[in-house]
């Protein structure tokens, strides 16, 4: 298999006032294309802090080893490739959902593609990606919802339309941070069921969690003690 995405001895330390708290001291992790896996742990242990350092959203300490995305090292990409890497290769779910209340499902399912595009292309492309996005956003169980605005759908739609805006790029991997974590058993069921389809159809997939029947769903399980992967 080949090796998609890799933290190598990892360390991120959050500075309180004064006080330096090491969070990870040296994680360690590789994702295979194509697999999914779940990083457990248990509240605090720095399983939100490691996915962001994946996905670029976040710097490492200085005296960090690197994060690798095929083979390159992200803190040697410049801005512009920072941007495509956090924009393209990688797509985020948040336990919160994010989206944004004042546009409807298709409009926060077609937003990452549109950052930037000139107005030129947004004009040229505009119908080919809303077909894209409606295509998309029906795959994941919402084409009756497209002109609905989030505050009007459930806890899971809000999730599906999350996992379609993450999926719109078409990522080389997707990470999701508790993506069930708001929603009861059998709403986050139906998530964990959608995200098991895209990754049944090739996707890479990261995903934390702290519930251990939502872990069982991935393929391989990594956990987080003292700052270390185990
Ligand atoms: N921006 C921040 N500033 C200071 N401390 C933080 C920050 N983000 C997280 N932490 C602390 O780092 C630790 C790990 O956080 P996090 O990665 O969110 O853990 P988890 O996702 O496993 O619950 C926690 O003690 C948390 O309070
Ligand atoms: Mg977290």
């Amino acid at each position: 298999m080949n090796m998609l995405l890799e933290a190598d001895h990892v360390k991120k330390t959050y500075r309180l006032g004064r006080v330096d708290v090491p969070v990870l001291r040296g994680a360690s992790i590789t994702v295979g294309e194509g697999e999914w896996v779940a990083i457990v742990g248990s509240s605090g242990s720095g399983k939100s802090t490691l996915l962001h350092l994946l996905g670029g959203l976040d710097r490492a300490d200085a005296d960090s080893g690197p994060v690798r995305f095929g083979g390159e090292e992200l803190n040697r990409f410049g801005a512009r490739r920072e941007n495509r890497y956090r924009n393209r290769d990688v797509g985020f779910v948040f336990q919160f959902y994010h989206l944004l209340p004042e546009l409807t499902v298709l409009e926060n399912a077609m937003l990452p593609a549109l950052v930037g595009l000139s107005r030129l292309r947004w004009i040229s492309e505009r119908s080919a990606l809303r077909k894209r996005a409606a295509e998309l956003l029906e795959t994941c169980g919402l084409s009756h919802r497209l002109g609905h605005r989030p505050a009007e759908l459930s806890g899971g739609e809000r999730q599906r339309v999350a996992i379609a805006r993450a999926l719109i790029n078409r990522p080389r991997v997707l990470l999701a941070d508790e993506p069930t974590g708001n929603l009861d058993i059998h709403t986050g069921g139906g998530i964990l069921d959608l995200l098991a389809e895209r990754h049944a159809a090739g996707l890479t997939m990261v995903m934390v969690t702290h519930d251990a029947a939502v872990a069982a769903r991935a393929q391989r399980q990594v956990r987080i003690v003292d700052g270390r992967v185990q």
